[in-house]
Order: structure tokens, then C-alpha cells, then sequence
């Protein structure tokens, strides 16, 4: 209890210093100096009750006093927690509204507003048109797979480019272009991946069908594919895929269709197109190459005119803007002269 509630006590139940026992009271009497101020009050002529009341008033005082202190420090502390708050959350919200304005500015350029466009079509034909041909997949051929992850044996690693399926409708809109008995044909996708582009040409009347792949995984579930698909959809059976660099395939001597979906860079592109244009060279025939996402137009432009036996196919204008709307990738298709 402290000194000033024992003495309020005290003089509240009517007690003084000298009517108490001597061993309670003399250790207590010593020690208390405020004993001697109500001696002194009391000696000033002042009464108990006045003396107890004069106490209360102090305490009650002291309390009064000291709940308007908590008050205020509550008051204080709660405001500079306000302004503490409001100063985060203001930078918080000023930050995600510049961040808000800087995500508009960047998609409302016409380039990136044509890039957010394709990445649409892509998901729009994954999710829908794709789907079909998925289905019957052994191993889903859809999705990314970075070359990273995988098994590769060959110093042109370096050039190969991540594996991402063709878009079914991309193939059949090449296809459609071609206007020969495709009977007297080989297909051959460089960079077959999980082989979807090896299925898709296999619903037409291939002679052959052929994929290389250098990456082992990819190779084996393109292979995994081939097996499973149901034989009486594919108008072509002799489907296989080669565990190969694509600079090592020999061209075959028949009359050829070849993808290259986005495979690989400039260094590899050159070597294969050197192999073909040989092989034209020494037995001229029907080729067509057809490039899905290719590098960059004029790029290729330039490679296939040093070739000199390859002329672009010109799509009619009709076309062109049919597949700039719906096609989520560009298709460049090129034709030897005989
Ligand atoms: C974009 S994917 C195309 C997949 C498949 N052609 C399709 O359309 O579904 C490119 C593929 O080329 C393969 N590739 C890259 N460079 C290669 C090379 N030098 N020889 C063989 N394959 C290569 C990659 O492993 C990858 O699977």
C-alpha cells in the first residue's frame, strides 16, 4: 500500500501514531515521513476529518491527474500511429498507381499492343482449336519446355531454341498453300520436339514423314506419340523420329516439305540450308520450306535469296488478312524454282 492510502487509512478509521501498539507503530512512525506533515497539519489546528479529506482530495487528484495523462499519451501515441499509417499506405497507394500508370503506357504501344494481341491468339488456340489433336496425344505436346532441362549431345545447343508445340491452325493454314500430290512428298520437321508437327502431317498423304530432334526427352515422347496415335487417322504410317543434330541430316533424294518452327538461330539455319541447296543442285525437284515464327522477315529474306533456287510463295491479300487476325504466329513459305 503506499504512504499517502496508509495514512488516508489511518485517519479514516480514526487511528493516530500514538493509539497504536509500540511494535506496529514504531518502525512504522520511523519510517514514514509524512506522519510528521499530519502532526504538523494537526498541530496547525486542523481536524481529523478535515485531514483525511484534504488526503482524498489529493489522491483523488493524483488519479484524475494521472487518467488525463494516460488519456493524452493514448491520444498522442493513437495520432502519430494515424499519420504513421496514412504515411505508408499513402506511399503504398501512390506507388501501385505509378505502377498502375506505367503497366498502361507500356501495353498501350501499338507494338506491345499487337504482342499482347498474339499472346491471346496463342492462348485461344491452345485452349480451344489445339485441343482436338491433344487429346489423342500420348504424352501433351502443349507447353514450354526450356532447352536447359534437357539431354542434349551436340556443340549447336547453344542455337536451339526452347521447345513450344505448333499451333494446329498455323499448320493447316502452310498446308493449304501447297497445291501438289503430297503422295510424291517427304515431310520433315527440324526440331520435331514432342512430335505434334510429325501427327498433324501424318492426316495427310505423306510418301514419309521424318522428325530430328536433338534433345533425348523430347525425342522419346515424340516417338511415344507416334506409337500411340490411332493408325486409322493417319493417312501416312511411316512416321519416325531421329535422335539427331539437325546439321547432320541427309536430305532425302524425293521431293520434300520442310518445317522449321522456330528451331533454331542463324549459325544452324545457314549449314541446313547449305545441305539442302546442295542436294537441289544435284538431283532438282519440288521443295517447299516453311517458316513458323521465323527469326526476323528480312533475315530470311536475305539467306533464302542467296540460295537462289528458293522464291517466296505471295499469299493472296485476302489471306494475309485472314491469318493476321486469327494466326498467333507468322508463316513464311518458300518454293524451289522447278
Ligand atoms: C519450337 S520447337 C518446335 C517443335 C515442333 N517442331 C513443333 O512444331 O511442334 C523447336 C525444337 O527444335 C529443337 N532443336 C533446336 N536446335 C536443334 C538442332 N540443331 N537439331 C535438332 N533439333 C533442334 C529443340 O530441341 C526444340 O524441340
Amino acid at each position: 500500500m503506499g504512504t499517502l492510502k496508509k495514512i488516508t487509512s489511518r485517519l479514516t478509521s480514526g487511528k493516530t501514531d500514538r493509539m497504536r501498539p509500540s511494535q506496529d507503530l514504531v518502525p512504522t512512525t520511523a519510517k514514514q515521513p509524512s506522519s510528521g506533515l499530519m502532526r504538523r497539519l494537526r498541530d496547525l489546528g486542523l481536524k481529523r476529518g478535515a485531514v483525511s479529506l484534504f488526503f482524498r482530495r489529493i489522491l483523488k487528484k493524483q488519479s484524475t491527474r494521472s487518467i488525463i495523462e494516460m488519456g493524452r499519451t493514448s491520444i498522442s501515441k493513437s495520432r502519430s500511429g494515424i499519420s504513421k499509417a496514412t504515411e505508408v499506405t499513402g506511399q503504398e497507394l501512390s506507388s501501385r498507381a505509378k505502377q498502375t500508370a506505367r503497366s498502361i503506357k507500356h501495353h498501350s504501344k501499338p507494338e506491345n499492343l499487337n504482342k499482347d494481341y498474339r499472346k491471346l491468339l496463342h492462348l485461344t488456340q491452345e485452349m480451344g482449336y489445339d485441343r482436338a489433336i491433344e487429346k489423342l496425344f500420348f504424352v501433351p505436346a502443349k507447353g514450354f519446355v526450356p532447352l536447359d532441362e534437357l539431354t542434349i549431345d551436340s556443340p549447336n545447343r547453344q542455337f536451339g531454341h526452347n521447345y513450344h508445340p505448333i499451333h494446329r491452325l498455323s499448320f493447316n493454314w502452310a498446308m493449304a498453300q501447297i497445291p501438289d500430290q503430297l503422295r510424291d512428298f517427304t515431310f520433315v520437321d527440324y526440331g520435331a520436339g514432342r512430335g505434334r508437327a510429325l501427327i498433324l502431317a501424318a492426316l495427310h498423304p505423306f510418301r514419309k514423314i521424318i522428325g530430328v530432334e536433338f534433345a533425348k526427352e523430347l525425342h522419346d515422347d515424340a516417338n511415344m506419340n507416334i506409337a500411340q496415335f490411332p493408325r486409322s487417322l493417319m493417312k501416312c504410317r511411316d512416321v519416325d523420329c531421329l535422335l539427331m543434330d539437325a546439321v547432320d541430316f541427309p536430305i532425302p533424294e524425293s521431293k520434300g516439305v520442310f518445317l522449321f518452327n522456330d528451331s533454331f538461330d542463324r549459325e544452324v539455319l545457314e549449314t541446313v540450308l547449305a545441305r539442302i541447296s546442295s542436294s537441289y543442285r544435284t538431283n532438282p525437284r519440288r521443295m517447299y520450306l516453311i517458316f513458323v515464327r521465323p527469326l526476323n522477315a528480312a533475315v530470311l529474306d536475305s539467306l533464302m535469296e542467296r540460295t537462289v533456287i528458293f522464291e517466296p510463295i505471295y499469299h493472296s491479300q485476302s489471306e494475309k488478312i485472314r491469318m493476321q487476325i486469327l494466326s498467333p504466329d507468322q508463316v513464311q513459305i518458300f518454293r524451289t524454282l522447278i
